[in-house]
């Protein structure tokens, strides 16, 4: 066995409401969770991403925070994000699978990090919606970003930027 082992995935907070539990982990991330990461972000979006392209997108960012949502043990939705600058935190993308909305997941996933980024002395997280992605615009509002602009990316689609800044004690 060579003296070098693979990090083991850090779980920052394990959460469970009902048949739901939560877990939030901090990079660098295990291929096992990154190969179901990559189904269900394959499922929800077909973006054709491998497991090996989002672990190398992944292991390129600083201060990885993947939050998660099982039920029974099955993975029904994630959310993702990174430092982008000192303080400044990315929510890159996250989804929960079709039979699985509504329940109040997403919320729930973004609460996780909000309170992640909170305690690491993130000052703002910033995050970019499609315009007609209504559902995730509202899960955004509710939990306190506000529309500061918007841009049109090269596929002419109308993208909405939105942030949210932390109180914090420092
Ligand atoms: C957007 C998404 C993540 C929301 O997940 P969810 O777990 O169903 O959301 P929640 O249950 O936490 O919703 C919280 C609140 O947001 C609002 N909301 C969520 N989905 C909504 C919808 N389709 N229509 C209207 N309001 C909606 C509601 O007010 C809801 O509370 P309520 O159910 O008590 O009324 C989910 O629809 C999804 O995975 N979409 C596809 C992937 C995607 O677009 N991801 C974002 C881009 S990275």
């Amino acid at each position: 066995m060579s003296d070098e082992q693979p990090p083991v995935p850090q779980i920052a907070r394990t959460r469970r409401v009902g048949p739901l539990e939560y877990r939030s982990i901090e990079g660098p991330l295990s291929a096992a969770v990154i190969g179901r990461v990559a189904d269900l972000n394959e499922g929800l979006f077909g973006f054709g991403e491998t497991a090996t392209q989002l672990a190398g997108f992944f292991e390129s960012r600083r201060r990885l925070l993947l939050c998660l949502a099982l039920h029974n043990g099955d993975l029904v939705g994630f959310k993702v994000g990174f430092e982008a600058q000192p303080r400044t935190f990315e929510s890159w993308r996250g989804g929960v699978h079709e039979e699985a909305r509504r329940n109040g997941v997403a919320r729930e996933l973004m609460r996780m990090q909000h309170v992640w980024c909170q305690e690491e002395g993130f000052q703002v997280i910033k995050t970019t919606t499609s315009s007609d992605n209504v559902p995730m615009l509202i899960v955004n509002l509710q939990s306190g970003f506000e529309i500061v602009g918007s841009f049109v990316n090269r596929h002419k689609r109308l993208k909405i930027l939105q942030e949210k800044w932390l109180v914090t004690s420092s």
